[in-house]
């Protein structure tokens, strides 16, 4: 037996322990750990019964992902499921902290479950592009029925003990002395005499097969709702798993669900969804790692404009204390006002208690006075984007705050080595770049200047976890990670749409892709006014033999700023629901004329083809420049900030899938036109060269 799992003989009872820290994912050795010590407590005279416990903070998490795509080794989960479920002695499977997936279809096939209060159990594997693949679509049912077990698997959300024993999944809930009870109730078994009943023998789901199949048929219909991916078949193949274990014999269930898990599993959207929670686990293993962060309990916000008030938002809901300072009285009850509003949304719509809103408020100071921040652990500096205002501040700051107080901005695109220069300090200083509104969005980008201290670091990641964020680390460059990517999937759509396209079939390409909103509706939600300011501070600097596409700044010469002024790329007769504008394409069609090209029309796929090629081709620069640390938190950032579809798992893997020569060729043929955009990244030709892709740099 490997050390994954011990176990003892307590009162005629053998427990059995998993151990395979950190989450007792069920990989091959804890697999052929449990299948040993099932059969052993079998074969074992002394003992009556079997309770399956677990080291660490949770029972299971299920399979082991990093297994998947790999060749399968035996024991497999289904078998092992098998194998525990026609043990001829109860066994018990005893619950603290999580038992997910594989581990709940591990507990199903036990022949009781009791759980500690705090324990949750669940089914999530849909949130990974699959469908549980160790007999819990046939399991789950027949405990429960079908509607229940298709809002367990289709959500994918983990459930309270309490809920699911209520539902009939768990037999006992205890507030504590879990493993003592779990023996109990195996004594208890013993004591009944009568012999086990397996979950595979279990009706309780099927009482009302009219009521069944009605679960089945409601689920079907509200799937036909949303449009068909070929590329994440898992939730149809659910309905269907969960209709079969009605329809046909237990074993006949599980080779049915087992050819819809393999089905799931080679997918695109599965290597995707997969590939984008290691890639969110990954983001924080930062050289600066172990270095212990400097502390944060009060931290001052500089700006309390649509950002500023987001951000505060943000800290006072992760228990904060925090001082905003804005310029003048006025502009500080502003932002006082925003905050308020975001606050009483949340509460009319129930999303936050009053309680709550007054406690966080009371941690809440503002002033229109900068030295109001002398003690505070951390500012962040949300002004706006003028480097000639955020260096000021900067200089001010330095004689204003504590020693060791962090000073960080949430510049979008400006040299963080700059505003350190203006300090006296520079190893205090970082970037920490919100999206907005900052109190919604995940993502975080940690923005590492040359002298940033590693405590520093530490910090931001630190403080990301506690808002609930996802941080990225990024070095310093026009743009970072996040703004540098969609500058080239602007350019490239720009691109696209001077040669010919319009910017609702561009905009639908790339929804149909699965981005949550085109580019051009991006640019009518967020302003043409913020990007049109940068492109005019960057005029002086841009090569004069470089394409550059003047639609934009002629549709804010226009006055055409977006939703805000009613029109943009497209017009808003309704508020906010963009019509096609024949007035935006009289701007588009005399730019074409004056630069003499002659409009051709687009497919959707090279629509996609252009965009997704010049998003990866900078993310190769990006990664070949130092900027970011590996390609997946390239992929994080596109994910948690900019609305890539999740199950496509970013830029970079959607390069792994096509390929790296394919994307090397594509570029070059477009690089036949526009040279200087389109020329290959040196990193895209190094790896062809070894053979890897760019999965392989995430492991280094
Ligand atoms: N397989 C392999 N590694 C896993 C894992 C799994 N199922 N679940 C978590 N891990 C790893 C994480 O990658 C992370 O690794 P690093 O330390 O190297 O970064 C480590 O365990 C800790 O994970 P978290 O940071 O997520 O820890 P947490 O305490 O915040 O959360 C958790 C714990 C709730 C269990 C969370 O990890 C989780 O949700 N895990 C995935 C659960 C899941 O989706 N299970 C279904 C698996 S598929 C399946 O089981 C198919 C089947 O039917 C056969």
């Amino acid at each position: 037996m490997t050390q994954m799992v011990t176990w003892e003989i307590r009162d005629g009872i053998a427990v059995l322990t998993l151990d395979n820290p950190p989450v007792n994912a069920l990989g091959q050795d804890l697999r052929a750990g449990i299948w040993q010590a099932i059969e052993a407590a079998g074969a074992d005279p002394a003992v009556q019964a079997i309770v399956i416990c677990a080291e660490g903070r949770n029972f299971s998490a299920g399979a082991d992902i990093r297994e998947f795509g790999k060749p399968p080794v035996a024991p497999s989960l289904p078998d092992l499921c098998n194998l525990i479920e026609a043990s001829a002695k109860p066994v018990i499977a005893a619950i603290q902290g999580k038992a997910l997936g594989g581990g709940f279809e591990l507990a199903l096939a036990a022949h009781a479950r009791i759980a500690q209060r705090t324990a949750k159990v669940g089914l999530p594997e849909v949130t990974l592009g699959i469908l549980p693949g160790a007999g819990g679509t046939q399991r789950t049912p027949r405990l429960i029925g079908a509607e229940p077990a298709l809002r367990l698997i289709l959500g994918g959300k983990p459930l309270r003990a309490r809920d699911a024993q209520a539902m009939g999944l768990l037999d006992g809930v205890v507030e504590d002395g879990l493993v003592d009870a779990a023996i109990a109730l195996a004594r208890n078994m013993v004591a009944d005499g009568k012999p086990v009943v397996p979950t595979r023998a279990r009706r309780d789901g099927f009482h009302e097969p009219a009521a069944y199949e009605a679960a089945i048929a409601a689920a079907r219909t509200a799937q036909d709702k949303v449009p068909a991916n070929p590329d994440l078949p898992a939730n149809s193949r659910i309905i269907d798993c969960i209709e079969a274990a009605l329809l046909l014999p237990f074993d006949a269930g599980l080779t049915f669900e087992r050819s819809a898990f393999e089905d799931c599993l080679g997918s695109i959207g599965a290597r995707g969804l997969r590939h984008a929670f290691l890639a969110e686990r990954r983001t924080a293993k930062i050289p600066e790692l172990g270095t212990q962060p400097r502390a944060i309990a009060h931290v001052g916000v500089i700006g309390g404009g649509l950002m500023g008030a987001g951000i505060i938002v943000a800290l006072m809901g992760a228990g904060l204390a925090v001082s905003l300072v804005e310029r003048d009285h006025d502009s500080l009850v502003a932002g006082l006002e925003r905050i308020a509003d975001i606050h009483e949304n949340a509460v009319a719509k129930g999303r936050m208690t009053a309680e709550a809103r007054d406690e966080q408020w009371a941690r809440l100071k503002g002033s229109a006075d900068i030295t109001t921040l002398a003690e505070v652990d951390l500012v962040i500096e949300a002004a706006s984007e003028d480097e000639a205002i955020k260096t000021a501040l900067f200089r001010q700051l330095d004689s204003v705050v504590k020693p060791g107080a962090i000073l960080a901005t949430n510049t979008s695109y400006l040299d963080i080595n700059t505003l350190a220069a203006a300090t006296s300090r520079p190893g205090d200083v970082v970037g920490l770049h919100f999206f907005s509104p900052a109190h919604i969005m995940r993502l975080m980008e940690v923005v590492v200047g040359a002298q940033t201290a590693p405590d520093v670091v530490t910090a931001g990641f630190a403080l990301a976890a506690r808002l609930g964020k996802v941080a990225v680390r990024a070095g310093v460059c026009d743009g970072f990670i996040g703004n540098r990517i969609l500058t080239a999937y602007r350019t490239a759509a720009d691109f696209t749409l001077e040669d010919g396209a319009s910017p609702a079939q561009i905009d639908a390409a790339m929804r149909a892709f699965g981005m949550a909103l085109g580019p051009y509706q991006v640019s009518d939600m967020a302003g043409l006014d913020i990007s049109w300011a940068r492109r005019k501070r960057l005029a002086p600097t841009r090569d004069p033999k470089a394409r550059y596409v003047s639609i934009a700044d002629r549709l804010c010469e226009a006055g055409r700023f977006g939703q805000k002024s009613g029109a943009g790329y497209y017009s808003y007769p309704d508020g906010r629901v963009g019509k096609e504008d024949p007035a935006t394409q009289a701007i588009i069609e005399a730019e074409r004329a004056a630069k003499g090209i002659t409009p051709r029309s687009f497919t959707a796929e090279e629509i996609q083809r252009r965009c997704l090629a010049a998003m990866a081709n900078e993310g190769a620069r990006i990664l070949q420049e130092g900027i970011a640390l590996r390609p997946s938190d390239l992929d994080v950032v596109l994910l948690s900030g900019y609305g890539y579809p999740r199950w496509r798992g970013g830029p970079m893997q959607s390069a792994d899938e096509i390929g790296l020569l394919e994307l090397k060729n594509t570029l070059l043929a477009y690089a036949k036109e526009t040279p200087e955009f389109w020329r290959p990244a040196d990193l895209l030709g190094e790896l062809i060269k070894n053979g890897r892709h760019f999965a392989d740099l995430n492991e280094t």
